[in-house]
């Protein structure tokens, strides 16, 4: 009984360690080729008022609790997650990005972290413009 007791424990403790190098070594997936040439139709400084309240609506709504107002990753739910959203305010780092990237990430998800896909079809299902809009929004308020 003892060792099956110490056994579990130091199964445990392993399996802990696997996961705390798992999320150490976590790298946000590229999105492939055919998305990540994909060029926004709305152009986050020319973009009117209305457009980027409606994408600042739905970041609010469902994207801030993770990624914080700002994009910096410190969302009143970021602190439970594994992998933890990165900062998207970070000087540079949005310009780094390509629309494609930020689009095929909210479409589908990133595998295996809680970024779930937003897409059509999708629970959340928003259109692809909604996406687009939203994409507008944080480029348009996010420290570039
Ligand atoms: C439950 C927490 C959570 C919510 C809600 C959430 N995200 Fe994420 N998001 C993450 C995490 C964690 C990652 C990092 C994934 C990775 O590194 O693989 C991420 C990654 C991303 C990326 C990838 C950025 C890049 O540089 O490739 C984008 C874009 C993104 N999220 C946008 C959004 C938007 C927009 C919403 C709302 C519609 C949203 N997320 C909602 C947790 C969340």
């Amino acid at each position: 009984m003892k060792l099956r007791t110490a056994l579990l424990l130091l199964g445990s403790m392993m399996l802990c360690a696997s996961q705390a190098t798992a999320s150490g070594a976590h790298k946000t997936p590229t999105a492939p080729a055919d998305f990540l040439s994909k060029v926004s139709p709305i152009k986050a400084d020319e973009a009117d008022a209305a457009v980027l309240k409606e994408g600042g609506k739905i970041y609010t709504k469902k994207c801030a609790k993770c990624h914080g107002e700002t994009g910096d990753g410190k969302g009143s739910a970021a602190g439970e997650l594994t992998i933890k959203p990165m900062d998207m305010s970070a000087p540079g780092y949005m310009a780094g990005r390509k629309d494609g990237q930020l689009f095929w990430i909210m479409m589908n998800g990133s595998p295996n972290t809680d970024m779930k896909a937003f897409g059509p079809g999708s629970e959340q299902n928003y259109s692809e413009e909604e996406i687009w809009k939203v994409i507008a929004y944080m480029r348009a308020n996010f420290t570039k």
